[in-house]
Formats: C-alpha cells, structure tokens, sequence
C-alpha cells in the first residue's frame, strides 16, 4: 500500500465538481485516509509549491490556489502515487486523455481541477503539510 496526497482545486470546488470527484476516487479504488476542506493563504500555497518559486507561473499559480477553498485528501492505494498521476492526466487539459479528472473538469493549463504528488518524497512532504499523523486513518 501508498498513499498520496491529492487536492481538489479552487475551479473545481467553485464549479461543484467536488463530489464527482470524490466518486470518481473511490471508484478508482483508492481508500480515503485524510479529507479537510481549507482555505489557503497566498503564504500557505507559497510554501507548498516552493519547488516551483522560480518559475513564471509562480505568482498567478499561488494566486489562483489561495483564490477559494480547496479539498486537500490522503489517498491510499497499491501504487497510489502513479495511479493518481493517471487518473488526473496531464498538466494541460487540452493534452489530457479522454477520461481522465482533468480533461473533464480542467478549463486549462493553471485551471486544472486537481493536484497530485509526483514521487514518494513530494507525496510525504505534502502529506505532512496538511496533515498531523494522528489524523489520518
Ligand atoms: P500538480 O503539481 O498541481 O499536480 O501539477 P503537475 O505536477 O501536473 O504540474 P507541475 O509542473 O507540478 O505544475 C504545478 C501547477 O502549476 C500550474 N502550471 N501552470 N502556466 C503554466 O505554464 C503552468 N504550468 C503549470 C498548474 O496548475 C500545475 O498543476
Ligand atoms: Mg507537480
């Protein structure tokens, strides 16, 4: 077993896609182990995607995911980081496969529906920043 950590983006949270997404999760066969609506402050998101504070994308990028409440998730699975990867599809919406998370619910390439950690050590760095072990089950 894995887990991984997953969040549900602003768009997606304001266009009422979080239930469908969750559905889609648990038919996917991924265990719910940690689930918190919360929103972030520019610092907060500043601090989770600090690998990227180089990059240009890095202020409208914090801006957007501290614009309106997230659902940040704990999910459990064989292999759930790379299953996770693949169940979201790629970055880009426009790029992803048909039926993936976010070539459904995606509207481009910032706007993209979900988050997923990309390897074990991003997977328990962003567990824990949202996480307190004692409450993950
Ligand atoms: P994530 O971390 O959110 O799961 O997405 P990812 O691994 O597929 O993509 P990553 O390269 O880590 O980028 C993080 C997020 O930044 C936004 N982004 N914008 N404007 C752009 O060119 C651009 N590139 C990336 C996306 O919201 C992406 O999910
Ligand atoms: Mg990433």
């Amino acid at each position: 077993m894995e887990r991984t950590f997953a969040i549900i983006k602003p768009d997606a949270v304001s266009a009422g896609h979080t239930g469908a997404i969750l559905q889609r999760i648990e038919e996917a066969g991924f265990s719910l182990r940690g689930m918190r609506l919360v929103r972030l402050t520019k610092t907060d998101a500043e601090g989770f995607y600090a690998v990227h504070r180089e990059r240009p994308f890095f202020g409208s990028l914090t801006t957007f995911m501290s614009s309106g409440p997230v659902v940040v998730l704990a999910l459990e699975a064989p292999d759930a980081i790379a299953r996770w990867r693949t169940l979201m599809g790629a970055t880009d919406p426009a790029k992803a496969d048909d039926g993936t998370l976010r070539r459904e619910f995606g509207t481009g390439i910032e706007h993209n529906a979900t988050h997923g950690s990309d390897a074990p050590e991003t997977a328990a760095f962003e567990l824990g920043y949202f996480f307190r072990s004692v409450e993950l089950g």
